[in-house]
């Protein structure tokens, strides 16, 4: 456990601008520099802390055994079979990860329309659940609940004449969630952005005495460019037929976000999350200050791109830009981070302490 510092924000809030005033009566320059002079001042005086605990760690997932296939546009990051997902939900575990989150990519064989696939309680994502929960019972667990990986268009739902249905889908996501918590899902995570689903799954949950499995809400979830890589991963994106600007929010919009999670809280979610990251922390900041909910964010797959791309070119010192990238989600009011940057951040912080 890391050791928080300078907790009692309040009381610093207080003497701050108070000392100024002391310092510009006795007539002598304000030195703000004097709280930084040294690590160990640095450390009192730190505000926010990152420790492995508010680590969410995203894996791929893929059929055969002793299968690590890399992913090009998201390099260190690999598709694993589920004996060698087991292994990483193990090495997650030793280094106090609480929670992972899985995502298939299914054979395309096995994708069609409707996305079926998705209520297969044999699929990818099911057997990886229970393998995982047999060896490493003590974390967490997340899935996604969308339809993208298993739609033969790419798209979370169910498309009819070009056009995304809501209350079909809905209908089927419940099912989906149902399947999932039946394998040993710990939290049911929609990222499907139709509307009104968050209230029907957690009433389908409750109705099959799945009470205590938990729903963190993808609740602002923003049509971004920055989800390529992942599309790759799960290999949605040759087959994405448009874009996902009818159920994913306009890039432009803030009021709106508060609006869709102000929804998901009432109707019933235990976390809520937004989507993508750094490009967002505006929103995380308003989510947090509005509702005081644990709040998430994902720092996406296109980020991710982003920071190792550029220090692989040695254009930037790429473990300072991962851990400042995941403190400024701490400062920006996330209780955690949904990250691939989880393992190497929480050995990182391991090696500091
Ligand atoms: C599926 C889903 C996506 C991501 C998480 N769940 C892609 C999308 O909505 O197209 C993106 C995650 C990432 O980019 O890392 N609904």
């Amino acid at each position: 456990m890391a050791i928080t510092f300078g907790r009692p924000i309040e009381t610093r809030k207080r003497l701050g601008p108070g000392a100024e005033v002391a310092a510009s009566r006795l007539d002598l320059p304000v030195r703000p520099r004097r709280n930084r002079r040294a690590e160990w001042v640095r450390r009192m005086v730190r505000e926010h802390v990152l420790a492995p605990d508010h680590l969410i760690w995203p894996l791929f997932l893929i059929d055969g055994q002793n299968a690590r296939v890399p992913i090009p546009s998201m390099p260190g990051v690999e598709r694993l079979s589920v004996d060698q997902c087991v292994r990483e939900a193990e090495r997650a575990a030793r280094l106090s990860i609480p929670c992972i989150a899985l995502f298939p990519y299914t054979d395309p064989q096995r994708r069609d329309e409707t996305g079926s696939e998705a209520l297969n309680p044999d699929n990818l994502v099911c057997r990886a659940i229970r393998a995982i929960k047999k060896a490493v019972p003590e974390i967490g667990i997340l899935c996604d609940v969308a339809l993208d990986p298993f739609t033969s268009h790419g798209h979370d739902g169910i498309l009819r004449d070009g056009v995304i249905l809501n209350d079909e889908t809905v209908a089927v996501l419940v099912k989906q969630a149902l399947v999932q918590a039946e394998a040993g899902c710990d939290i049911i995570a929609p990222s499907d952005m139709m509307d009104g689903r968050v209230g029907a799954i957690r009433r389908a949950l409750d109705a099959a005495n799945f009470v205590d499995v938990s729903i963190m809400a993808y609740a602002a979830k923003y049509a971004s460019a920055f989800y390529g890589p992942f599309r790759d991963a799960v290999g949605s994106a040759k087959t994405l037929v448009g874009d996902k600007r009818t159920y994913q929010m306009d890039p432009a919009n803030s009021d709106e976000a508060l609006r869709e999670v102000a929804l998901d809280i009432e109707e019933g979610a235990d976390m809520v999350m937004v989507k993508p990251g750094l490009l967002y922390l505006d929103i995380v900041r308003r989510v947090k200050d509005a509702f005081r909910m644990p709040t998430f964010a994902y720092q996406v797959s296109g980020e991710y791109a982003m920071l190792t791309a550029a220090a692989q070119n040695g254009w930037l010192d790429g473990e300072r830009a991962m851990m400042e990238s995941l403190i400024a989600f701490k400062r920006a009011g996330c209780d955690g981070v949904l990250t691939y940057f989880a393992p190497r951040a929480a050995e990182k912080l391991r090696s500091e302490t």
